[in-house]
């Protein structure tokens, strides 16, 4: 019996681009940035290759490099030159990001997007102000409600030093409600939020933790990023930061949670960003290393069904390698 349906007839060289239901872009993606004010040279990432820390004297270069490929915005991490039990470094005035986004601002074109977290900054790793004793009961954990007054000036010290966008990553209850009071306190209301809105616990957030130095000191995440069985609760989480006034919405990781990734995209109207993680990046990495997979085709790919997932904006690691090909 011959089919008399023939799907394969719009597969054909010619047509294929003209029924192509999803392109990527260079505009679509954010490139990030480690700026290490442990260092005068530039480092590179081990677990994650292509990748370094660069001293803030570099930023400029660094990000020139970035915009060199296509991609036009950044989103930059700090390595401080010092941590303490509260992450004072990560609002001070001359603190590693609010430096090196002066520079950068003022030197390139680059849209500039700043990661707000203390996990960088507190000497023990968590993403805020610990309770006493946490280091001994596995139960205790982050204070909420503490920590979001230093979320919040951290957003103010980056509006002034010139970031275009904040990126809230502590999962601290509150918080893009937080940060939006203050901005629009000090007069930044111009400048947007991406929440990390779904965050989940992740064990593929394991080389970040290299490159950025933010690994606990003891015990984890669990009790303020969210359990990766939860979907249901992903709305929620994202529900409570557009009544917070998030402008845009993001998911991480990206690739195990594409399902996430798309049940925002139906619920809500605001932009979906969702972050392409290290270890999604690293994976495909090892795997190429060892021939098992070809690197270029796979990372395409990759932020292609991200994108067909519903994703306007893409955090990746692949950014430049991908916006090269484009
Ligand atoms: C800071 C932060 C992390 C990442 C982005 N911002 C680490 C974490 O939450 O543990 C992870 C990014 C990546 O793995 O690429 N809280």
């Amino acid at each position: 019996m011959n089919p008399t349906r023939r799907p394969r007839r719009l597969r054909t060289d010619g047509v294929r681009p003209l029924v192509s239901e999803t392109e990527l872009s260079a505009s679509d993606l954010i490139a990030p940035v480690f700026v290490d004010a442990t260092t005068d040279e530039r480092v590179p990432i081990e677990s994650m290759p292509g990748h370094e820390r660069v001293p803030v004297e570099a930023a400029v270069d660094r990000v020139e490099e970035v915009l060199a490929t296509g991609v036009e915005a950044v989103i930059v991490f700090g390595i401080p030159e010092a941590k303490d039990e509260r992450g004072s470094r990560a609002w001070a005035e001359d603190g590693v990001v609010q430096r090196a986004v002066r520079d950068v601002t003022a030197e390139t074109d680059a849209y500039v997007i700043t990661d707000v977290c203390l996990c960088e900054y507190t000497e023990h790793g968590h993403c805020g102000i610990l309770e006493p004793d946490a280091d001994e009961d596995p139960t205790l954990t982050v204070r909420n409600d503490e920590t979001l007054d230093l979320l919040a000036e951290t957003a103010v010290s980056h509006a002034r030093a010139g970031a275009d966008m904040v990126a809230p990553s502590a999962s601290m209850d509150g918080m893009v409600g937080a940060i939006r009071e203050a901005l629009d306190g000090e007069g930044y209301d111009d400048v947007p939020i991406m929440s990390y809105a779904a965050k989940y616990e992740s064990a593929f957030y394991g080389p970040f933790r290299d490159a950025a130095d933010g690994a606990p000191a003891f015990g984890d995440r669990r009790h303020y990023q969210m359990d990766p069985a939860n979907a249901r609760e992903a709305m929620r989480e994202v529900a409570l930061d557009v009544e917070e006034g998030a402008d845009v919405l993001m998911v991480k990781p990206a690739l195990p949670y594409l399902d996430v990734v798309s049940a925002i995209r139906r619920e809500h109207d605001h932009p979906v960003a969702a972050y392409n993680v290290s270890g999604e990046y690293a994976m495909l990495h090892a795997a190429a290393e060892k021939g098992w997979l070809d690197l270029e085709e796979v990372a395409y790919e990759s932020l292609l069904s991200i994108k067909r997932a519903g994703a306007d904006l893409i955090l990746t690691y692949f950014a430049e390698d991908v916006a090269e090909r484009l």
